[in-house]
């Protein structure tokens, strides 16, 4: 019985199935008969049109991953398939992938080839391929075969190469999207993007409405503006980044990268509604005819080369019944000249106004407060003046971001005034909104970012600006004269950076947002002990120096997980740097991320910190300017293998340098100057190639100094003004340093002993070379001449013997050399740079056996008597110290020594005994913290 039920059952499927199959073939034949189907709306799959799609997903480089919803007869269920409710055709297939744009995460990326099976969607008119990733393939050609196609999106995806002209098959086209990047892929092989050397065939898209080629190389197409007027229907030109030029359309000078002028055509556009030429090579003024586009509504000329005067351009353009400009983007132009002064009736529904980034003058005009609807308004980087106040902002109800840093412009408002706006946007950096605190901000309670640095504000700070303030994610009030307290209830604020350097905060430190990332407290009046709770587990970048911070060094740093950088310099900290607690529960005792660690110019003392062991990924490290002793660890150089910098003078640090520090093969700049270390310099210091060669790690030592110092990339101006002042034998000199290009190897004020090992000439790179005041002796190496980098060389005041080697006349580099204070003998070398080094009298001085150039003649020279006349202070520190206090016994020479960069930077270094100096020294703001806060570049 079982087996009879089993076989009318099997027979009934089979009927079933034959039946279906018959259907589907009468579905495929009888295309536009929606009669076979039970009710029409709900739509079920052509056979061939199935076929065709599992082809196309076949074709993809991960077939059985992508698309999985794509099985089942009824391919009309599937995802991104869309079929006609009537016909049962696909007619849709949108196949959009994850973009950024999209925000859609549970879309898939699709990769690998698109096959023509595609070609069996007769009737697909919709096809959406963008935010996918077919890289290294071209736009297939037989595309151009879709004929049905209204709309085709293939941005965003990665394609290269040359535009097919097939595409100008697709006569039914109304939206064509070819937005391509050229990028920088993740093996680092450039990706083209793609390019078109004749666009002609897009005049055969006559239905087109909506056309972008963003990105598309189209620098050597003169008539595109020829082709693009053929369309009749257009409404959207997005043309950004296409390398555009102009020519006069009479002539064809491609050939000789002329630039020139708009041209007429463009007032013929007159369907269009977008026109965004943004960021290609435009030159001259727009064309007068422009007041014809009565439709316009976004104009984006951007990062072009528009020149000529702003009211002119504003004269020019559309000037209809009604007025439907909305978007005028102008940045990064150069156009010059005032705003008009009187209302310009064409711009009357803009909401968005870009003009930053040119060089407009004068004043704000009053008439911007009539712009009713405007949303957006940019006028920083360029030359404005003149006062902004009520009557400029007081109707301008819809505004959320307003941007005028950078011009000098004074906002001066009633402090009773009530802004009709609630601002997303402030950013005011170097406009003049002092000296009291501007309070119709305390009105502004949803602004995410705001900058009101360097504006000169002399005030204490109203507590009720951190409740306006607690939802700004980016907040800057740097470099201003701000008085007051940071308040206890800052952790509930939401920023992910601040910036309060350089203005007059006191008080302690408070328990910081959860959400921060960044923070710049420096160059402040902060005091009391670091937070032992820091609560932003987050924090990356932190900035403290400069201040009144006084204790102990919590281990709550340890909880600091992604700190890279970390600048406590000149501070009151003190006590011994206590290692992380182990096997805290909370924690887990993973190496910590520290890049860049300034402990410098505090009252830190204790043993080299074993804290540090935890920091493999050290590159800066300064502990200089404190009361550390002990011996140097030979971890060092096995647990922080990528230091390059360490500077750790003005300590206490004893014993001998270890050898294993020559095992930092990156290490460039050494500085244990003041310090008691003994012993020789290890020969191995030869394997420090950070002083031999550069390069290897210089993109890394850049990434490591600016991703702590550029927390906001605008104060790069700002820092530069930074710059200080330092006296140098009377005269004033300007520097601002940079130390990524510093290669120092500073040993002086030791009580280092041995001969200058030979090896030490093959430290190609070194600009500063200073092993004054120790006890070396025998004789300067003699190849000390390939040093060709050297600036500063200082081996005065030790017990060095022998001629000086002529080689020295070779370093063409050197502007400053002390070799006073030896018992060297002989001629002095003359030629070249040695020429030219200021006052030659201090540099060989207290070396009676030396004649030459100077005053003594070398025949009636006599031997001199050894341990004669050097300078031993090294020896004896307390004595040193007081010959150094009591001015400038000994013939002390004090020299400023300079540093001429590759780059612009600039960097002012000195050589002797800075600790009686140290007014100085903060002016000269020669620690690495200064010198990072001035990098910028
Ligand atoms: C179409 O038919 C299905 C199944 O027969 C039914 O569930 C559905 O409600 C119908 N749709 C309309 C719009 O009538
Ligand atoms: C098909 O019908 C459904 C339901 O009425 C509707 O949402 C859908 O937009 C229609 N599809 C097309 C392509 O017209
Ligand atoms: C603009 O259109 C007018 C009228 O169609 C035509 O006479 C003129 O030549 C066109 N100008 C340009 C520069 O294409
Ligand atoms: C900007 O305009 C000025 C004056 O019109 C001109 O001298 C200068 O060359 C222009 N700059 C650029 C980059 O075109
Ligand atoms: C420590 O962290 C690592 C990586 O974050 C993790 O894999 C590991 O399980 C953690 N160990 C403990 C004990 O929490
Ligand atoms: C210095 O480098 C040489 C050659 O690579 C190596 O043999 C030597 O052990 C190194 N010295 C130190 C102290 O690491």
């Amino acid at each position: 019985m079982a087996k009879a039920d089993m076989d009318t059952l099997q027979l009934a499927c089979i009927q079933i199935a034959i039946a279906l199959l018959l259907l589907t073939q009468a579905k495929s034949t009888t295309e536009d008969t929606s009669a076979v189907r039970p009710n029409n709306t709900v739509p079920s799959c052509i056979a061939g049109e199935r076929s065709a799609l599992l082809a196309f997903r076949a074709g993809l480089s991960d077939p059985t991953n992508l698309l999985p919803s794509w099985k089942g007869d009824d391919c009309c269920r599937w995802k991104g398939v869309y079929c006609s409710n009537r016909t049962s055709h696909v007619v849709r297939l949108d196949l959009r992938g994850p973009g950024y744009r999209t925000g859609n995460e549970s879309r898939q990326v699709l990769a690998g080839n698109i096959s023509s099976s595609l070609l069996g969607l007769h009737h697909l008119r919709y096809l959406d391929l963008s935010y996918n990733r077919f890289d290294k393939m071209q736009i297939p050609e037989f595309m151009g075969s879709l004929h049905q196609l209204r709309y085709l999106d293939l941005s965003w995806s990665q394609f290269i190469g040359r535009i097919p002209p097939q595409l100008g098959n697709l006569s039914n086209l109304q939206y064509l999207n070819l937005d391509t990047i050229s990028y920088v892929s993740v093996d680092s092989s450039f990706h083209r993007g793609t390019y078109s050397t004749d666009i002609t065939w897009l005049s055969r898209l006559t239905s087109l409405e909506h056309l972008d080629m963003t990105g598309v190389n189209l620098s050597t197409i003169v008539h595109w503006l020829r082709v693009v007027n053929m369309l009749p229907t257009l409404k959207v030109l997005r043309l950004i980044h296409c390398q555009l030029r102009i020519s006069p359309d009479s002539l064809d000078i491609s050939s000789n990268g002329f630039y020139g002028p708009f041209p007429d055509a463009i007032g013929n556009m007159t369907s269009i509604v977008e026109l965004d030429l943004s960021d290609n090579n435009l030159v001259g003024m727009i064309p007068f005819n422009m007041k014809n586009l009565c439709n316009l509504e976004t104009l984006d000329f951007s990062v072009n080369n528009i020149n000529g005067s702003i009211a002119e351009l504003f004269h020019r353009l559309p000037s209809c019944s009604r007025n439907n400009l909305q978007w005028l983007s102008l940045h990064h132009n150069n156009l010059t000249g005032s705003l008009p002064t009187t209302a310009v009736e064409r711009l009357s529904n803009l909401s968005w106004l870009d003009l930053h980034h040119n060089k407009l003058t004068g004043h704000v005009p009053v008439w911007i407060g009539e712009l009713k609807q405007l949303m957006m308004l940019d006028l920083s980087y360029n030359n404005l003046d003149g006062v902004i106040h009520e009557g400029h902002l007081s109707r301008l109800d819809m505004l959320e971001e307003l941007r005028l840093s950078d011009n000098s412009i004074a906002i001066t408002v009633s402090p009773t005034w009530v802004p009709p706006f609630s601002l997303g946007t402030i950013e005011l950096r170097s406009c003049q909104l002092g000296p009291k605190f501007p309070m119709w901000l305390r009105w502004q309670t949803h602004v995410m970012s705001l900058d009101i640095s360097n504006t000169s504000i002399n005030d204490i700070i109203p507590d009720w600006f951190w409740t306006a303030a607690s939802s700004v994610m980016s907040l800057n009030i740097r470099n201003n004269q701000i008085t007051g307290f940071l308040p206890s209830t800052m952790e509930f604020m939401r920023a992910k950076q601040m910036d309060f350097s350089s203005n007059q905060l006191g008080g302690p430190i408070p328990k910081l947002p959860i959400t921060l990332t960044n923070l710049d407290l420096s160059r402040n009046n902060l005091v009391g002990p670091l937070p032992l709770d820091f609560g932003a587990p987050g924090l990356e970048n932190l900035f403290l120096y400069n201040n009144m911070i006084s204790g102990a060094i919590p281990s709550s740093l340890c909880k600091l997980r992604s700190l890279q950088s970390l600048d406590l310099s000149r501070n009151n900290l003190n006590g011994p740097i206590t290692d992380c607690p182990v096997n805290e529960s909370s924690t887990n005792m993973t190496d910590l991320s520290i890049v860049n660690l300034s402990f410098g110019n505090n009252n830190l003392s204790g043993e080299f910190p074993s804290l540090l062991q935890k920091c493999p990924r050290l590159i800066f490290l300064d502990l200089g300017h404190n009361q550390f002793s002990g011996a140097l660890p030979a971890w060092i150089g096995e647990k922080l293998s990528s230091l390059s910098f360490l500077r750790l003078r003005s300590n206490m640090f004893h014993g001998q340098i270890p050898v294993e520090l020559t095992k930092l093969v990156n290490l460039q700049y050494l500085d244990l100057a003041y310090n008691n270390i003994s012993g020789c310099i290890p020969r191995s210091i030869v394997n420090c190639t950070g002083m031999i060669q550069k390069g290897d790690n210089s993109d890394e030592l850049l990434y490591g100094f600016t991703s702590g110092t550029r927390l906001f990339p605008e104060n790069e101006l700002v820092d530069n003004a930074d710059s200080v002042t330092v006296l140098t034998k009377g005269q004033e000199r300007l520097y601002t340093g940079g130390i990524i290009d510093m290669v120092n190897l500073d040993l002086s004020c030791n009580s280092l002993t041995g001969e200058i090992p030979e090896e030490i000439s093959t430290l190609m790179e070194l600009k500063n070379l200073n092993l004054s005041w120790n006890n070396f002796n025998g004789k300067i190496p003699e190849n000390v001449g390939a040093l060709m980098q050297v600036e500063s060389l200082d081996l005065s005041h030790n017990d060095l013997s022998g001629e000086i080697p002529s080689s020295l006349s070779a370093l063409t580099s050197l502007s400053c050399l002390n070799l006073s204070y030896n018992n060297l003998r002989g001629r002095i070398p003359t030629g070249n740079q040695l020429q030219t080094l200021e006052d030659p009298t201090y540099i060989y001085i207290g070396n009676p056996g030396l004649c030459g150039p100077l005053s003594v003649n070398c025949s009636s020279q006599p031997e001199p008597i050894p341990g004669e006349n050097h300078g031993d202070a090294s020896g004896d520190l307390v004595s040193f110290f007081l010959a150094m206090g009591s001015g400038y016994v000994m013939g002390l020479w004090v020299v400023f020594c300079t540093f001429l960069f590759k780059r612009r930077w600039r960097v002012s270094w000195y050589s002797l005994c800075d600790s009686l100096y140290d007014w100085v020294y903060v002016q000269v703001a020669v620690t690495w913290t200064s010198f990072r806060a001035e990098i910028n570049g």
